[in-house]
């Protein structure tokens, strides 16, 4: 992989960059990306027939969604066997080519590390509900009464309901945060976490550069204490972690923490306290979500909301740990869908997007498709919709009295399978994802919105993600340079400036589909080449900027 540089301006020592900071990150999803032998899903030698789409557009490290042995209830973030590869992704030798075809390319491949559950299969499981006495029953959680309501071990699950669901087979209490096919590791076991080190290295042994951990805010939790997230041991089980896989080695890696918050975030990317690279953090996302009906009943952008919330991040992580960077994954709405403009400003909206996330400190990521500006789904009933997530709530909300048309529109927006419909390759029969009948509908835009077409567009959104990606590699102040907030109360602009040493990025996008003038004080006038587009840019304050519109110039 890239190897580290040191850089260190006049005055400011810099930590060395390491390989993943001037990285993008691009994030797969395998049963959505390309299907190889026509059975509708798509799968690893699919993955590897489009490795040149990535290696062009420019990108450090793919973060591969589960692709190991799984019944798929959560489409394979229930796992019955970590080295295993599920037959329908293709084997362990496809597995391992994807590794070796990606290096020759730079381009480094991270696990998705799933390990605050596993599926109610895995063998571990099977023997831990078998018997009592097994050494495997204490990898999980159980009691042998259903908490009391009230109590501080009533816990719901994620995917609605009781975290805590009987098994038929012993008649006791097992915990599980997700759904009841997938119980959660008990891991104030050292040998569950031994088992987990173990399996780690035999996958940096193998050539991963590293690993996305799945809710790892979670493994530190105390059920009978009513603590999930955050919980009192989390650090220390990710510094011996650390210590046991991680440690000399140039992996990357980064936490799933939606309970992550600007206070607590350095504690887990801080350099010299060697738990993970970085965390995905979630203030973004769910502070437009409905206090009551979360992201069921999403509430509207609000754009000076939304600035302070990056703000905060980038000041808090600045020089203390490392920010990631990106809109959507496959859990989320897609970027454009939610943040921009689907309609008619979809391409403009898109780069726009794309300028003022890529321009921050931190590691960007791009969900698949993102990158040439793909929709959400558009599903109006729910017999289109695949995920188990949607469908539970679907069940619960309805029986609650929420009106089905009002959950079908919170559904529209906000269901984890808006970014799951098939990757838009081409014009061809099903967007040339499949031969076959792909898994869950492809989007009915495809025969406009398609790689082939984006690509062949020079002011397409991905030629603007691949100059971008390049932008980052060759200036520092992209990867290490201090962040200002400008215009912090502008309803549409999105201002900031970039500062390291003598050198001074400055980035406005009007976020709107209405025209906006720049206000007369907080930036003065605009002259420069574009960075992105090379035009020159020559404003006064009062200058206009078209519906989504974008600069970044040097000062
Ligand atoms: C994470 C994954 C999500 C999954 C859940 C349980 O949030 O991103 O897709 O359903 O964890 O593993
Ligand atoms: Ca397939």
């Amino acid at each position: 992989m890239t190897i580290a540089s040191s850089s260190s301006q006049a005055g400011i020592i810099q930590r060395d960059s390491a390989w993943w900071q001037s990285a993008v990150g691009y994030q797969i999803y395998p049963a959505s990306f390309a299907d190889s032998n026509g059975d509708g899903i798509g799968d690893i030698p699919g993955i590897i027939a489009k490795l040149d789409h990535l290696a062009d557009l420019g990108i450090g490290f793919i973060w591969l969604s589960p692709v190991y042995a799984s019944p798929m209830v959560d489409n394979g973030y229930d796992i019955s066997d970590y080295r295993a590869i599920n037959p329908i992704f293709g084997t362990m030798a496809d597995m391992d080519r994807l590794i070796t075809e990606a290096r020759a390319r730079r381009i480094g491949i991270v696990m998705d590390l799933v390990v605050n559950h596993t599926s109610d299969q895995h063998p571990w499981f099977r023997a831990a509900r078998a018997d009592r006495g097994s050494p495997y029953r204490d990898y999980y959680i159980w009691r042998d009464q259903p908490p009391g309501k009230g109590t501080p071990a009533d816990i719901e699950a994620s995917f609605g309901g009781s975290a805590w669901s009987r098994d038929s087979k012993s008649g006791d209490w097992y915990f599980h945060l997700f759904a009841p096919q997938q119980p959660d590791l008990n891991w104030t076991n050292p040998a569950l976490r031994a088992e987990v080190h173990a399996m780690m290295n035999w996958w940096l042994d193998k050539g991963v550069s590293g690993f996305r951990m799945d809710v790892i805010d979670l493994i530190g939790k105390q059920p009978e204490n009513g603590i999930v997230a955050d919980g009192p041991e989390l650090h220390r089980y990710l510094r011996e972690m650390h210590e046991a896989t991680l440690a000399g080695r140039d992996a990357v890696t980064v936490g799933e923490a939606w309970s992550a918050t600007p206070q607590n975030a350095p504690l887990y990317s801080a350099p010299d306290r060697h738990e993970v690279s970085m965390v995905f953090q979630f203030g973004h996302v769910t502070q437009f979500w409905d206090e009551k009906l979360g992201k069921w009943k999403p509430k509207p952008i609000d754009w000076p909301r939304l600035k302070s919330t990056f703000a905060t991040w980038q000041g808090a992580l600045h020089g203390t740990g490392w920010n990631s960077l990106f809109w959507g994954n496959h859990d989320l709405p897609r970027a454009v869908s939610r943040y921009g403009d689907e309609g008619k400003h979809r391409v403009a909206s898109a780069k726009a997007l794309a300028t003022i996330l890529h321009l921050m400190e931190g590691t960007p990521y791009i969900y698949q498709g993102e990158e040439i500006g793909m929709t959400n789904a558009g599903f109006t009933r729910i017999d289109q919709y695949r995920d188990v997530e949607t469908l539970n709530f679907h069940r619960i909300q309805l029986a609650e009295g929420v009106d089905e048309a009002a959950f079908l529109a919170g559904a529209r927006a906000n269901s984890r399978d808006n970014a799951r419909t098939p990757m838009q390759w081409s014009g061809a029969a099903n967007a040339g994802f499949t031969q076959g009948t792909p898994w869950i509908s492809v989007n009915a835009n495809y025969p406009s919105l398609n790689v082939e077409r984006d690509r062949a567009d020079p002011d397409g959104v991905f030629q603007l993600y691949r100059r971008l990606i390049a932008l980052r590699r060759d200036h520092a102040v992209i990867r290490h340079g201090d962040f200002r907030l400008l215009l912090p109360d502008h309803p549409a602009l999105v201002a900031y400036q970039r500062r390291l040493g003598s050198e001074t990025l400055l980035v406005i996008a009007n976020m709107s589909r209405q025209a906006v003038n720049l206000p007369p004080s907080g930036i003065s006038a605009i002259h420069g080449r574009d960075i992105l587009t090379g035009r020159r840019v020559s404003m006064q304050p009062g200058g206009k900027f078209e519906p989504y519109e974008t600069v970044a110039i040097w000062l």
